[in-house]
């Protein structure tokens, strides 16, 4: 390991500054343990940055974003931006955090630990054991094609209202190859096994998908099995029987959908980090983003309710693929996992029977506990 990386914590809105509250205390356990060193800085990001400057990533974070070795986000957006110019909206900061860093692929594993296969709402014996990992894509198709936007539609008297909105579908050939690269990569380590959504039935980026995938596959990796689904076949098999899958290669709308139904079949949207990736930078390793998959929660913000593992869980990922510490990143997961076996539980995990939840930070406590007593 190099003398320090360096981080950049951004924790946002909502329960975000909350949950990060809790990776610091990681953080600071990990260097004050494991000899390591991180040169960490805070920023603001969505509607804080708003709140302070007017937008909500201003140009010396976005710097500070490009020059770190990882950066790490806790959510954005809340009730009180929705009347925000669409430009200045909490989301475009974190959009343009993900474009300028050109972080084409977003790995959002959703693994159900055995303590918490009760709680999905679908069978246990569904989801026990489940471990699966959605590649998204995250640059480019619906998200950012144009044309885009809210039109007057003066051509058309018979419109009712008279506007149009409009958003374009557009992928490239070259974006569609190197996503799928990361999802072959990703199934080479892992079981062997790739599934790529889209919906070629009605959408020629769809076709263009489906081919490039499948050429990816037979020029550069004929010893992955890849298997083609329309994605609303696949969001019906991922509720139906999700261990069919390994890794699911989508596009970046398909994606979010995907991702937040895989992440129900956990238990809790709580519980799911992800990983933004790039292209390397000089020191070989990518430029990446690190965050929770749920949002920033405003309904509960502020309480101690939030659970924090999923942001917890989003800094193993760094561990992994930015700091090359993976046996650091694997005692953090066995910590969570440890904590979750002994039966501590924030609210959203709570069953029907009840219990008393900790809060957001006696679960970083116990998670801070658990890596000490050598999980
Ligand atoms: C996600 C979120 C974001 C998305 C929002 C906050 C812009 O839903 O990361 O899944 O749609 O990508
Ligand atoms: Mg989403």
């Amino acid at each position: 390991m190099p003398d320090s990386y360096s981080l950049l914590i951004l924790p946002g809105d909502g329960i975000g500054p909350e949950v990060m509250a809790e990776v610091v205390k990681v953080i600071d356990w990990f260097q004050a343990n494991r000899g390591m060193s991180f040169d960490v800085t805070h920023d603001l990001v969505g509607g804080s940055a708003y709140d302070a400057h007017g937008v909500p990533l201003t140009d010396e974070t976005m710097a500070k974003a490009q020059a770190a070795d990882a950066v790490l986000l806790g959510a954005v957006g809340g009730p009180k931006y929705d009347v925000l110019d669409f430009a200045v909206k909490p989301e475009r900061g974190l959009l343009r955090l993900r474009k300028e860093m050109d972080l084409f692929a977003n790995l959002r594993p959703a693994q159900c630990f055995d303590a918490l296969a009760d709680f999905s709402s679908l069978k246990r014996e569904v989801v026990a054991g489940l471990d699966i990992l959605i590649v998204r894509e995250l640059t480019s198709g619906v998200y950012f094609g144009q044309p885009r936007g809210i039109h007057d539609d003066d051509n058309n008297p018979e419109n009712e209202g008279g506007r149009v909105g409009i958003n374009t579908q557009r992928y490239t050939s070259g974006e569609i190859r190197r996503v799928a690269r990361s999802a072959f990569e990703m199934a080479r380590r892992r079981r062997g096994k790739v599934c790529s959504m889209e919906k070629a039935n009605v959408m020629e980026s769809g076709i263009l998908w489906r081919e490039e995938v499948q050429w990816v596959h037979d020029n550069e990796y004929p010893d992955v099995e890849l298997t083609h689904m329309y994605a609303d076949n696949g969001l019906m098999q991922l509720v139906r029987q999700p261990r069919q899958f390994d890794v699911i290669l989508t596009d970046n709308l398909f994606g979010d959908l995907l991702s937040d139904a895989a992440a129900m079949l956990t238990g809790s949207l709580g519980m799911l980090p992800s990983a933004s990736l790039g292209a390397p930078m000089a020191n070989g390793r990518p430029k990446a983003l690190y965050e929770p998959v749920h949002g920033s929660a405003p309904d509960i913000a502020g309480q101690g309710k939030a659970n924090p593992i999923a942001c917890i869980l989003s800094f193993a990922m760094a561990l992994r693929y930015s700091f090359d510490q993976g046996d650091a990143a694997a005692e953090l997961e066995r910590a969570v996992e440890r904590v979750l076996a002994e039966g501590v539980r924030t609210a959203d995990l709570m069953g029907p029977e009840g219990g008393s939840p900790v809060s957001t930070a006696g679960m970083g406590d116990r998670i801070v506990a658990a890596l000490a007593a050598g999980a």
